[in-house]
Protein backbone atom coordinates (compact mmCIF):
# COMPACT_ATOMS: atom_id res chain seq x y z
CA UNK A 1 0.00 0.00 0.00
CA UNK A 2 2.71 2.60 1.56
CA UNK A 3 4.46 2.11 -2.21
CA UNK A 4 1.60 4.03 -3.98
CA UNK A 5 1.38 6.88 -1.61
CA UNK A 6 4.36 8.35 -3.19
CA UNK A 7 3.24 8.52 -7.00
CA UNK A 8 -0.16 9.46 -6.43
CA UNK A 9 0.46 12.29 -4.24
CA UNK A 10 3.19 13.17 -6.96
CA UNK A 11 -0.06 12.52 -9.14
CA UNK A 12 -2.27 14.61 -7.29
CA UNK A 13 0.33 17.66 -6.72
CA UNK A 14 0.69 17.49 -10.50
CA UNK A 15 -3.30 17.78 -10.88
CA UNK A 16 -3.15 21.18 -8.29
CA UNK A 17 -0.52 22.35 -10.26
CA UNK A 18 -1.64 22.39 -13.94
CA UNK A 19 -5.36 23.34 -12.44
CA UNK A 20 -4.55 25.82 -10.42
CA UNK A 21 -0.94 27.42 -10.41
CA UNK A 22 -0.48 27.61 -13.91
CA UNK A 23 -4.06 27.25 -15.63
CA UNK A 24 -3.45 29.06 -18.90
CA UNK A 25 -5.67 31.50 -19.23
CA UNK A 26 -8.36 32.05 -21.61
CA UNK A 27 -6.84 34.29 -24.28
CA UNK A 28 -3.57 32.36 -24.23
CA UNK A 29 -5.18 28.97 -24.94
CA UNK A 30 -4.69 29.36 -28.61
CA UNK A 31 -1.21 30.47 -27.96
CA UNK A 32 1.86 28.13 -28.62
CA UNK A 33 3.74 27.41 -25.33
CA UNK A 34 7.44 26.80 -25.25
CA UNK A 35 7.66 24.25 -22.45
CA UNK A 36 9.97 23.16 -20.22
CA UNK A 37 11.04 20.67 -22.14
CA UNK A 38 11.57 22.96 -25.42
CA UNK A 39 14.32 25.32 -22.91
CA UNK A 40 16.19 22.35 -21.69
CA UNK A 41 16.95 21.14 -25.07
CA UNK A 42 17.67 24.97 -26.05
CA UNK A 43 20.43 25.06 -23.02
CA UNK A 44 21.52 21.33 -24.27
CA UNK A 45 22.13 22.46 -28.11
CA UNK A 46 23.19 25.94 -26.90
CA UNK A 47 20.94 27.91 -28.76
CA UNK A 48 21.52 31.42 -29.73
CA UNK A 49 18.84 33.97 -29.77
CA UNK A 50 19.09 33.50 -33.56
CA UNK A 51 18.61 30.09 -33.20
CA UNK A 52 15.42 30.36 -30.86
CA UNK A 53 13.99 32.89 -33.40
CA UNK A 54 14.30 30.54 -36.54
CA UNK A 55 12.79 27.43 -34.24
CA UNK A 56 9.53 29.10 -32.82
CA UNK A 57 9.18 31.54 -36.06
CA UNK A 58 5.93 29.58 -37.60
CA UNK A 59 4.15 30.33 -34.33
CA UNK A 60 5.25 33.64 -33.92
CA UNK A 61 4.28 34.97 -37.29
CA UNK A 62 1.06 33.31 -36.85
CA UNK A 63 0.18 34.60 -33.54
CA UNK A 64 2.78 37.73 -32.88
CA UNK A 65 3.98 36.21 -29.80
CA UNK A 66 4.63 32.80 -28.08
CA UNK A 67 4.32 32.25 -23.82
CA UNK A 68 6.36 30.62 -21.65
CA UNK A 69 5.54 29.32 -17.73
CA UNK A 70 8.51 30.45 -16.11
CA UNK A 71 9.15 31.29 -12.00
CA UNK A 72 5.00 30.86 -11.43
CA UNK A 73 4.28 33.52 -14.30
CA UNK A 74 3.20 33.41 -17.74
CA UNK A 75 5.45 35.51 -19.77
CA UNK A 76 4.46 36.24 -23.21
CA UNK A 77 7.50 37.09 -26.19
CA UNK A 78 6.56 39.47 -28.69
CA UNK A 79 7.60 39.57 -32.40
CA UNK A 80 4.56 42.27 -32.92
CA UNK A 81 5.88 46.05 -33.07
CA UNK A 82 2.74 47.58 -32.69
CA UNK A 83 2.70 46.39 -28.89
CA UNK A 84 6.30 46.76 -28.80
CA UNK A 85 6.18 50.57 -29.80
CA UNK A 86 2.86 50.83 -26.89
CA UNK A 87 4.68 49.22 -24.65
CA UNK A 88 8.26 51.29 -24.96
CA UNK A 89 5.77 54.91 -25.16
CA UNK A 90 4.17 53.52 -21.80
CA UNK A 91 6.30 53.00 -19.20
CA UNK A 92 3.72 53.53 -16.61
CA UNK A 93 1.19 51.00 -17.85
CA UNK A 94 3.91 48.16 -18.24
CA UNK A 95 6.29 48.71 -15.81
CA UNK A 96 9.11 46.76 -15.36
CA UNK A 97 9.22 43.34 -13.60
CA UNK A 98 11.46 44.07 -10.30
CA UNK A 99 14.35 41.64 -9.53
CA UNK A 100 12.96 41.31 -5.78
CA UNK A 101 9.66 40.68 -6.67
CA UNK A 102 10.21 38.16 -9.17
CA UNK A 103 13.32 36.52 -7.10
CA UNK A 104 13.10 37.88 -3.82
CA UNK A 105 16.09 37.29 -2.54
CA UNK A 106 18.08 35.76 -4.88
CA UNK A 107 21.73 36.45 -5.68
CA UNK A 108 20.95 38.89 -8.51
CA UNK A 109 18.18 41.17 -6.98
CA UNK A 110 20.95 41.86 -3.71
CA UNK A 111 23.40 42.38 -6.91
CA UNK A 112 21.47 44.52 -8.85
CA UNK A 113 19.19 45.71 -6.24
CA UNK A 114 16.98 48.94 -7.39
CA UNK A 115 18.74 51.06 -9.85
CA UNK A 116 17.98 53.46 -13.06
CA UNK A 117 17.45 49.65 -15.07
CA UNK A 118 15.74 47.93 -12.53
CA UNK A 119 13.21 50.81 -10.96
CA UNK A 120 9.66 52.05 -11.42
CA UNK A 121 7.88 55.62 -11.99
CA UNK A 122 9.15 58.27 -9.44
CA UNK A 123 12.47 56.12 -8.12
CA UNK A 124 13.70 55.32 -11.59
CA UNK A 125 12.82 59.44 -12.37
CA UNK A 126 14.85 60.44 -9.52
CA UNK A 127 17.84 58.19 -10.92
CA UNK A 128 17.08 58.81 -14.36
CA UNK A 129 17.66 62.73 -13.61
CA UNK A 130 20.55 62.51 -11.61
CA UNK A 131 22.48 59.73 -13.95
CA UNK A 132 21.19 61.84 -17.45
CA UNK A 133 23.23 65.34 -16.79
CA UNK A 134 26.33 63.35 -15.68
CA UNK A 135 25.96 60.73 -18.96
CA UNK A 136 26.08 64.06 -21.04
CA UNK A 137 29.07 66.38 -19.48
CA UNK A 138 31.30 62.74 -19.22
CA UNK A 139 34.57 63.51 -20.94
CA UNK A 140 36.07 61.90 -23.63
CA UNK A 141 39.79 61.27 -22.96
CA UNK A 142 39.28 57.53 -21.68
CA UNK A 143 38.14 56.35 -25.31
CA UNK A 144 41.26 57.79 -26.62
CA UNK A 145 43.42 56.55 -23.84
CA UNK A 146 42.10 53.47 -23.89
CA UNK A 147 42.05 53.05 -27.80
CA UNK A 148 45.60 54.28 -27.53
CA UNK A 149 46.49 50.74 -25.26
CA UNK A 150 44.22 48.55 -28.07
CA UNK A 151 46.35 50.31 -30.63
CA UNK A 152 49.70 49.27 -28.80
CA UNK A 153 48.80 46.06 -28.43
CA UNK A 154 47.28 45.27 -32.09
CA UNK A 155 50.76 46.22 -33.07
CA UNK A 156 53.03 43.92 -31.52
CA UNK A 157 50.84 40.81 -32.96
CA UNK A 158 50.35 42.62 -36.51
CA UNK A 159 49.69 39.89 -39.65
CA UNK A 160 48.70 36.96 -37.02
CA UNK A 161 45.61 35.67 -36.13
CA UNK A 162 43.53 37.28 -32.66
CA UNK A 163 40.32 36.88 -31.20
CA UNK A 164 38.53 39.70 -30.86
CA UNK A 165 35.12 39.16 -28.84
CA UNK A 166 37.65 38.85 -25.27
CA UNK A 167 39.56 41.62 -26.61
CA UNK A 168 37.04 43.95 -27.14
CA UNK A 169 35.03 42.91 -23.60
CA UNK A 170 38.52 43.87 -22.25
CA UNK A 171 38.87 46.93 -23.69
CA UNK A 172 34.82 48.28 -23.18
CA UNK A 173 35.92 47.31 -19.60
CA UNK A 174 39.02 49.25 -19.24
CA UNK A 175 36.63 52.16 -20.75
CA UNK A 176 34.26 51.29 -17.92
CA UNK A 177 36.31 51.37 -15.50
CA UNK A 178 37.78 54.73 -16.33
CA UNK A 179 34.32 56.31 -16.77
CA UNK A 180 32.18 55.10 -14.05
CA UNK A 181 35.34 55.49 -11.24
CA UNK A 182 38.44 56.61 -12.62
CA UNK A 183 39.93 53.14 -12.19
CA UNK A 184 42.09 51.89 -14.53
CA UNK A 185 41.55 47.90 -14.75
CA UNK A 186 44.29 47.67 -17.04
CA UNK A 187 42.45 44.35 -18.60
CA UNK A 188 43.80 44.70 -22.21
CA UNK A 189 46.88 44.00 -20.42
CA UNK A 190 46.23 42.05 -17.27
CA UNK A 191 43.30 39.53 -17.54
CA UNK A 192 44.16 39.20 -13.79
CA UNK A 193 43.38 42.41 -12.65
CA UNK A 194 41.49 41.84 -9.22
CA UNK A 195 38.28 44.23 -9.75
CA UNK A 196 38.10 42.47 -12.67
CA UNK A 197 38.07 38.66 -11.33
CA UNK A 198 35.55 39.61 -8.56
CA UNK A 199 33.40 41.18 -11.47
CA UNK A 200 33.77 38.40 -13.70
CA UNK A 201 33.21 35.95 -10.95
CA UNK A 202 29.99 37.48 -9.53
CA UNK A 203 28.66 37.84 -13.87
CA UNK A 204 29.60 33.99 -14.13
CA UNK A 205 27.47 33.12 -10.81
CA UNK A 206 24.84 35.79 -11.91
CA UNK A 207 24.75 33.99 -15.39
CA UNK A 208 24.80 31.03 -14.66
CA UNK A 209 21.92 28.85 -16.61
CA UNK A 210 20.75 26.28 -13.97
CA UNK A 211 20.06 29.03 -11.36
CA UNK A 212 18.31 31.03 -14.75
CA UNK A 213 16.26 28.16 -15.67
CA UNK A 214 15.81 26.55 -12.11
CA UNK A 215 15.10 29.45 -9.63
CA UNK A 216 14.57 27.37 -7.29
CA UNK A 217 18.69 26.65 -6.71
CA UNK A 218 18.88 30.56 -5.70
CA UNK A 219 17.07 28.79 -2.42
CA UNK A 220 18.96 26.35 -1.34
CA UNK A 221 21.50 27.70 1.18
CA UNK A 222 24.39 25.40 0.53
CA UNK A 223 24.66 26.32 -3.17
CA UNK A 224 24.27 29.92 -2.79
CA UNK A 225 26.98 30.77 0.31
CA UNK A 226 29.57 31.33 -1.83
CA UNK A 227 27.88 32.92 -4.28
CA UNK A 228 26.90 35.62 -1.77
CA UNK A 229 29.87 36.00 -0.54
CA UNK A 230 31.37 36.60 -4.04
CA UNK A 231 28.82 39.25 -4.31
CA UNK A 232 30.00 40.86 -0.78
CA UNK A 233 33.39 41.09 -1.42
CA UNK A 234 32.63 43.07 -4.76
CA UNK A 235 30.03 45.67 -2.91
CA UNK A 236 32.87 46.21 -0.88
CA UNK A 237 35.25 47.07 -3.40
CA UNK A 238 32.80 49.34 -4.72
CA UNK A 239 31.62 51.01 -1.52
CA UNK A 240 35.76 51.93 -0.82
CA UNK A 241 35.54 53.49 -4.31
CA UNK A 242 32.62 55.79 -3.02
CA UNK A 243 33.97 56.86 0.08
CA UNK A 244 37.36 57.61 -1.86
CA UNK A 245 35.35 59.76 -4.20
CA UNK A 246 32.76 61.48 -1.55
CA UNK A 247 35.64 62.14 0.56
CA UNK A 248 38.10 63.40 -2.37
CA UNK A 249 34.66 65.92 -3.52
CA UNK A 250 34.51 67.61 0.30
CA UNK A 251 38.03 67.79 0.29
CA UNK A 252 38.20 69.45 -3.08
CA UNK A 253 40.57 66.92 -4.83
CA UNK A 254 38.70 66.31 -7.94
CA UNK A 255 39.88 67.63 -11.00
CA UNK A 256 37.65 69.86 -12.97
CA UNK A 257 38.58 68.45 -16.59
CA UNK A 258 38.96 64.52 -15.66
CA UNK A 259 35.50 63.54 -14.32
CA UNK A 260 34.00 60.74 -14.40
CA UNK A 261 30.65 59.50 -13.75
CA UNK A 262 30.68 58.77 -9.99
CA UNK A 263 31.98 62.50 -9.84
CA UNK A 264 29.38 63.57 -11.75
CA UNK A 265 26.94 61.80 -10.24
CA UNK A 266 27.59 62.91 -6.73
CA UNK A 267 27.98 66.50 -8.25
CA UNK A 268 24.06 66.47 -9.54
CA UNK A 269 22.95 65.23 -5.92
CA UNK A 270 24.38 68.22 -4.75
CA UNK A 271 21.54 70.02 -6.92
CA UNK A 272 18.30 70.86 -4.16
CA UNK A 273 16.19 69.18 -6.83
CA UNK A 274 17.96 65.62 -6.35
CA UNK A 275 17.96 64.04 -3.08
CA UNK A 276 21.16 62.45 -2.66
CA UNK A 277 21.83 58.72 -3.24
CA UNK A 278 22.96 56.76 -0.76
CA UNK A 279 26.20 54.47 -1.48
CA UNK A 280 24.17 51.69 -1.95
CA UNK A 281 22.30 53.27 -3.88
CA UNK A 282 25.41 54.18 -6.42
CA UNK A 283 26.36 51.17 -5.96
CA UNK A 284 23.58 49.50 -7.23
CA UNK A 285 24.06 52.03 -10.19
CA UNK A 286 27.09 51.72 -10.98
CA UNK A 287 27.03 48.10 -10.96
CA UNK A 288 24.32 48.05 -13.92
CA UNK A 289 26.30 50.52 -15.35
CA UNK A 290 29.03 47.68 -15.93
CA UNK A 291 27.01 45.61 -17.39
CA UNK A 292 24.67 47.70 -19.45
CA UNK A 293 27.35 49.46 -20.35
CA UNK A 294 30.24 47.03 -21.22
CA UNK A 295 29.00 43.61 -22.78
CA UNK A 296 26.58 45.55 -25.53
CA UNK A 297 28.99 47.70 -26.57
CA UNK A 298 31.73 44.62 -26.70
CA UNK A 299 29.51 42.00 -28.69
CA UNK A 300 28.46 45.20 -30.76
CA UNK A 301 32.23 46.07 -31.95
CA UNK A 302 32.87 42.38 -32.46
CA UNK A 303 30.24 41.57 -35.02
CA UNK A 304 30.83 44.63 -37.07
CA UNK A 305 34.86 43.46 -37.06
CA UNK A 306 33.28 40.63 -38.26
CA UNK A 307 30.86 42.10 -40.73
CA UNK A 308 34.31 44.39 -41.70
CA UNK A 309 35.81 41.36 -42.45
CA UNK A 310 33.52 39.76 -44.22
CA UNK A 311 32.53 42.50 -46.65
CA UNK A 312 35.96 43.15 -47.71
CA UNK A 313 36.52 42.39 -51.56
CA UNK A 314 40.01 42.81 -52.80
CA UNK A 315 40.09 42.49 -56.72
CA UNK A 316 37.06 43.41 -57.53
CA UNK A 317 34.35 45.26 -55.59
CA UNK A 318 31.21 43.85 -55.84
CA UNK A 319 30.57 39.96 -55.60
CA UNK A 320 28.55 36.77 -54.87
CA UNK A 321 28.05 34.89 -52.32
CA UNK A 322 25.76 31.65 -51.27
CA UNK A 323 24.97 31.55 -48.28
CA UNK A 324 22.98 28.15 -46.45
CA UNK A 325 20.91 28.82 -43.03
CA UNK A 326 18.04 26.69 -41.79
CA UNK A 327 18.53 24.54 -44.67
CA UNK A 328 17.81 27.60 -47.15
CA UNK A 329 19.77 28.52 -49.85
CA UNK A 330 20.73 32.83 -49.94
CA UNK A 331 22.38 34.25 -52.77
CA UNK A 332 24.31 37.73 -51.68
CA UNK A 333 26.02 40.51 -53.18
CA UNK A 334 29.23 41.36 -51.12
CA UNK A 335 29.79 44.98 -51.19
CA UNK A 336 33.15 46.21 -50.23
CA UNK A 337 32.10 48.01 -47.29
CA UNK A 338 35.53 48.19 -45.29
CA UNK A 339 37.31 49.81 -47.56
CA UNK A 340 33.86 52.10 -48.17
CA UNK A 341 33.83 52.87 -44.62
CA UNK A 342 38.04 53.22 -44.45
CA UNK A 343 37.50 56.03 -47.34
CA UNK A 344 34.96 57.92 -45.42
CA UNK A 345 36.99 58.36 -42.22
CA UNK A 346 40.17 59.13 -44.26
CA UNK A 347 38.25 61.72 -45.66
CA UNK A 348 36.70 63.16 -42.66
CA UNK A 349 39.72 62.84 -40.44
CA UNK A 350 42.72 63.53 -42.47
CA UNK A 351 45.36 63.56 -40.37
CA UNK A 352 43.87 63.10 -37.51
CA UNK A 353 43.53 60.00 -34.73
CA UNK A 354 40.56 60.38 -33.38
CA UNK A 355 37.34 62.14 -34.50
CA UNK A 356 36.61 65.07 -32.68
CA UNK A 357 32.20 66.13 -31.64
CA UNK A 358 31.94 67.70 -35.03
CA UNK A 359 33.67 64.84 -37.12
CA UNK A 360 31.53 62.48 -35.51
CA UNK A 361 28.84 63.86 -37.14
CA UNK A 362 29.91 63.82 -39.62
CA UNK A 363 31.18 59.67 -39.65
CA UNK A 364 27.50 58.90 -41.37
CA UNK A 365 28.75 55.65 -43.66
CA UNK A 366 30.15 54.40 -40.24
CA UNK A 367 27.04 55.32 -38.73
CA UNK A 368 25.04 53.26 -41.01
CA UNK A 369 27.07 50.22 -40.32
CA UNK A 370 27.03 50.59 -36.49
CA UNK A 371 22.95 51.19 -36.67
CA UNK A 372 22.63 48.00 -39.03
CA UNK A 373 25.03 45.63 -36.93
CA UNK A 374 22.37 46.74 -34.19
CA UNK A 375 19.44 45.25 -36.36
CA UNK A 376 21.70 42.02 -37.65
CA UNK A 377 23.25 41.32 -33.86
CA UNK A 378 21.19 43.07 -31.26
CA UNK A 379 23.17 42.92 -28.20
CA UNK A 380 20.27 42.98 -26.20
CA UNK A 381 18.23 40.50 -27.93
CA UNK A 382 15.05 39.99 -25.36
CA UNK A 383 14.34 43.18 -23.63
CA UNK A 384 13.78 42.83 -19.63
CA UNK A 385 10.01 41.98 -18.62
CA UNK A 386 7.61 44.67 -18.09
CA UNK A 387 4.14 43.58 -16.42
CA UNK A 388 0.82 44.53 -18.03
CA UNK A 389 -1.72 46.44 -16.16
CA UNK A 390 -4.19 46.05 -18.96
CA UNK A 391 -5.29 43.36 -20.95
CA UNK A 392 -3.86 43.37 -24.84
CA UNK A 393 -5.47 41.63 -27.58
CA UNK A 394 -2.91 40.36 -30.24
CA UNK A 395 -3.83 38.41 -33.29
CA UNK A 396 -6.94 36.99 -31.96
CA UNK A 397 -5.25 36.04 -28.35
CA UNK A 398 -5.22 38.18 -25.36
CA UNK A 399 -2.08 38.91 -22.98
CA UNK A 400 -4.40 38.73 -19.74
CA UNK A 401 -3.53 41.76 -16.91
CA UNK A 402 -0.92 40.72 -14.74
CA UNK A 403 1.51 38.76 -17.35
CA UNK A 404 4.66 39.31 -18.29
CA UNK A 405 5.57 41.09 -22.01
CA UNK A 406 8.77 40.56 -23.19
CA UNK A 407 10.15 42.27 -26.57
CA UNK A 408 11.97 40.24 -29.12
CA UNK A 409 14.08 42.32 -30.78
CA UNK A 410 15.71 39.94 -32.50
CA UNK A 411 12.89 38.97 -33.43
CA UNK A 412 11.45 42.14 -34.86
CA UNK A 413 14.62 43.14 -36.89
CA UNK A 414 14.57 39.76 -38.75
CA UNK A 415 11.32 39.94 -39.54
CA UNK A 416 10.81 39.56 -43.25
CA UNK A 417 6.91 41.71 -42.58
CA UNK A 418 9.16 44.48 -41.76
CA UNK A 419 12.32 44.37 -43.16
CA UNK A 420 13.38 43.56 -47.31
CA UNK A 421 16.22 39.99 -46.96
CA UNK A 422 16.44 40.71 -43.40
CA UNK A 423 19.30 38.60 -43.10
CA UNK A 424 21.37 40.58 -45.50
CA UNK A 425 24.06 43.35 -44.28
CA UNK A 426 22.93 46.48 -46.09
CA UNK A 427 24.16 49.49 -43.99
CA UNK A 428 22.35 51.95 -46.78
CA UNK A 429 19.16 50.79 -45.62
CA UNK A 430 20.28 53.94 -42.60
CA UNK A 431 20.69 56.19 -45.10
CA UNK A 432 18.19 58.77 -43.60
CA UNK A 433 15.42 56.16 -42.30
CA UNK A 434 16.78 55.63 -38.37
CA UNK A 435 14.02 57.61 -37.14
CA UNK A 436 11.21 56.29 -39.72
CA UNK A 437 12.17 52.72 -38.29
CA UNK A 438 12.22 53.63 -34.70
CA UNK A 439 8.92 55.49 -34.95
CA UNK A 440 7.26 52.09 -36.77
CA UNK A 441 8.58 50.30 -34.69
CA UNK A 442 10.86 48.41 -36.69
CA UNK A 443 14.45 48.98 -35.25
CA UNK A 444 15.22 48.78 -31.40
CA UNK A 445 18.62 48.88 -31.00
CA UNK A 446 18.95 51.08 -28.05
CA UNK A 447 15.23 50.60 -27.33
CA UNK A 448 12.99 52.76 -27.44
CA UNK A 449 10.78 56.00 -25.65
CA UNK A 450 11.28 57.85 -22.45
CA UNK A 451 13.89 54.34 -21.02
CA UNK A 452 15.71 54.21 -23.97
CA UNK A 453 19.40 53.71 -23.38
CA UNK A 454 21.04 56.25 -21.49
CA UNK A 455 24.72 54.82 -23.18
CA UNK A 456 23.83 55.83 -26.45
CA UNK A 457 26.00 58.52 -27.41
CA UNK A 458 28.87 57.14 -25.11
CA UNK A 459 28.54 53.89 -27.21
CA UNK A 460 28.21 55.22 -30.28
CA UNK A 461 30.98 57.44 -29.61
CA UNK A 462 33.12 54.58 -28.15
CA UNK A 463 32.26 52.44 -31.31
CA UNK A 464 33.21 55.08 -33.88
CA UNK A 465 36.88 55.59 -31.80
CA UNK A 466 37.88 51.67 -31.82
CA UNK A 467 36.47 51.71 -35.71
CA UNK A 468 38.08 55.06 -37.15
CA UNK A 469 41.70 54.04 -34.78
CA UNK A 470 41.54 50.23 -36.67
CA UNK A 471 40.65 50.89 -39.66
CA UNK A 472 42.72 53.68 -40.82
CA UNK A 473 45.85 51.28 -39.90
CA UNK A 474 44.65 47.75 -40.61
CA UNK A 475 42.96 45.75 -43.35
CA UNK A 476 40.60 43.22 -41.19
CA UNK A 477 40.24 39.56 -42.86
CA UNK A 478 38.39 36.48 -41.52
CA UNK A 479 41.01 33.31 -40.97
CA UNK A 480 40.99 30.95 -44.11
CA UNK A 481 39.56 28.19 -41.99
CA UNK A 482 37.37 30.11 -39.41
CA UNK A 483 34.69 28.82 -38.24
CA UNK A 484 32.43 31.91 -39.45
CA UNK A 485 33.05 31.79 -43.01
CA UNK A 486 29.79 30.89 -43.85
CA UNK A 487 28.13 32.89 -41.52
CA UNK A 488 28.66 34.72 -37.98
CA UNK A 489 28.06 31.63 -35.76
CA UNK A 490 26.33 32.90 -32.71
CA UNK A 491 26.74 31.73 -28.71
CA UNK A 492 24.09 30.92 -26.21
CA UNK A 493 22.88 33.08 -24.17
CA UNK A 494 20.91 32.76 -20.91
CA UNK A 495 19.73 35.92 -19.84
CA UNK A 496 18.36 37.61 -23.67
CA UNK A 497 21.45 38.95 -24.36
CA UNK A 498 23.22 38.16 -27.87
CA UNK A 499 26.96 37.57 -28.41
CA UNK A 500 29.33 35.83 -31.29
CA UNK A 501 31.54 32.70 -31.02
CA UNK A 502 34.97 33.66 -30.55
CA UNK A 503 36.00 35.86 -33.47
CA UNK A 504 39.77 35.26 -34.98
CA UNK A 505 40.32 38.29 -37.22
CA UNK A 506 43.22 38.93 -38.68
CA UNK A 507 44.60 42.83 -38.66
CA UNK A 508 47.50 43.29 -41.47
CA UNK A 509 48.80 46.75 -41.53
CA UNK A 510 48.11 48.83 -44.67
CA UNK A 511 50.78 50.55 -46.90
CA UNK A 512 49.74 54.41 -46.09
C1 LIG B 1 25.85 48.84 -28.25
C2 LIG B 1 25.71 49.21 -27.00
C3 LIG B 1 24.40 49.27 -26.27
C4 LIG B 1 23.20 48.72 -26.60
C5 LIG B 1 22.84 47.87 -27.81
C6 LIG B 1 22.27 49.08 -25.55
C7 LIG B 1 20.93 48.75 -25.57
C8 LIG B 1 20.03 49.16 -24.62
C9 LIG B 1 18.62 48.87 -24.66
C10 LIG B 1 17.92 48.04 -25.73
C11 LIG B 1 18.05 49.44 -23.57
C12 LIG B 1 16.58 49.43 -23.20
C13 LIG B 1 16.30 48.41 -22.12
C14 LIG B 1 14.83 48.36 -21.76
O1 LIG B 1 14.00 49.06 -22.32
O2 LIG B 1 14.50 47.56 -20.88
C15 LIG B 1 19.11 50.07 -22.82
C16 LIG B 1 18.93 50.75 -21.62
C17 LIG B 1 19.98 51.21 -20.86
N1 LIG B 1 21.30 51.27 -21.21
FE1 LIG B 1 22.09 50.63 -22.95
N2 LIG B 1 22.93 49.80 -24.60
C18 LIG B 1 24.23 49.95 -24.99
C19 LIG B 1 25.24 50.62 -24.33
C20 LIG B 1 25.11 51.19 -23.09
C21 LIG B 1 26.16 51.84 -22.35
C22 LIG B 1 27.59 52.04 -22.87
C23 LIG B 1 25.63 52.19 -21.15
C24 LIG B 1 26.29 52.87 -19.97
C25 LIG B 1 27.57 53.05 -19.80
C26 LIG B 1 24.24 51.81 -21.14
C27 LIG B 1 23.36 52.02 -20.10
C28 LIG B 1 22.01 51.80 -20.16
C29 LIG B 1 21.09 52.12 -19.08
C30 LIG B 1 21.48 52.70 -17.73
C31 LIG B 1 19.82 51.77 -19.53
C32 LIG B 1 18.50 51.89 -18.74
C33 LIG B 1 17.79 53.18 -19.11
C34 LIG B 1 16.47 53.34 -18.38
O3 LIG B 1 15.80 52.36 -18.08
O4 LIG B 1 16.13 54.50 -18.13
N3 LIG B 1 23.96 51.20 -22.33
N4 LIG B 1 20.31 49.90 -23.48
Amino acid sequence: MSLWIFPITLAILFFIYKSRINKVPDGLKNVYTLTIYDRFISIIKKRGPDQYYHFIKKYLERDGFIKIWYGGRWFCLVVDNAIAKDLLSHPDIFPKLMLDEHFPNSLIARYYGVNVVHSNGSVWRRYRNICNPAFKSLPMHFFIEIGDKLMEMLEKIDNKPIEVRDLMHRFTLDVLGKAAFAIDFNNLEDPNNVYVTAYNKVQEDIQNPYFIYFPILNYIPFLNKQRFKRVEELDNKFDKIIEQKREALVNGNTENNRKDLLDLMLKACEDPENQNLSNTELRHNLGVFMLAGHDTTASSLATILYLLAAHKVSIINYNFYIYVANNQYHLFFIQDVQQKAREEILTVLGDDLTPSAEQHKSLKYLNMIIYENLRLYPPIAILPARVTTKDIECCGNVIPTGACIQIFIYGIHHSSKLWKNPEEFLPERFENQLREYEESGSWFGFGGGSRKCLGYNFSMIEQRIVLCLLLRKYEISLTPNSIHKDGLKIDVAYSGTMSPLPVELVFKRRNE
